[in-house]
């Protein structure tokens, strides 16, 4: 009852409307998932050490889909090529199953993504979007 409590309060506090409702505390106890396989880092400067198996994550809301330097699969990197920046609602399904999200986005039934992982929760993609939102550069 008592985390019940909190997260209420955490909720209200949080509802100014330039917020989504993920919680970026949340998310970065949940980035836990992906950090097997994706680092945060700016440059030099770690935020998260992670693996090299996925792209770094620094500064992706904003970023235009494959682009960093990282061999991606073509099918994600066809759809940066067709202009596709991330946004909370783009991350949230890609997330939640890279394969089905590429083969919408290209029309394409045979797309194929490098990323196995599928985190289902969009509760947990929308906290672990505002966390990566929180340790990107202010734009
Ligand atoms: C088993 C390893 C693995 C795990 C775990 C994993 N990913 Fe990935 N991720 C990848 C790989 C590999 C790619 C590149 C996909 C491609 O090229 O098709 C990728 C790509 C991405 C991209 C696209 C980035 C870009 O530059 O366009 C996002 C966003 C992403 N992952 C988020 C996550 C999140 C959030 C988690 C945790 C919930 C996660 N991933 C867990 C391996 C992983």
């Amino acid at each position: 009852m008592k985390f019940v409590a909190i997260a209420t309060m955490a909720t209200a506090l949080l509802a100014a409307p330039a917020f989504a409702e993920g919680d970026a505390a949340a998310g970065e106890k949940e980035f836990k998932k992906c950090k097997s396989c994706h680092m945060i880092a700016d440059g030099d400067n770690s935020i998260v050490k992670g693996g090299k198996t996925g792209p770094n994550l620094f500064g992706l809301p904003g970023r235009t889909a494959g682009s960093e330097d990282f061999k991606y699969g073509k099918d994600l990197a066809a759809v940066g090529e067709n202009g596709l920046a991330w946004d909370e609602a783009e991350f949230v399904a890609y997330v939640a199953d890279p394969k089905a999200w590429l083969k919408e986005k290209l029309d394409d039934s045979g797309a194929k993504s490098k990323m196995s992982f599928k985190l289902k929760d969009a509760d947990d993609a929308a906290n672990i979007w505002a966390y990566l939102v929180s340790v990107s550069p202010e734009s």
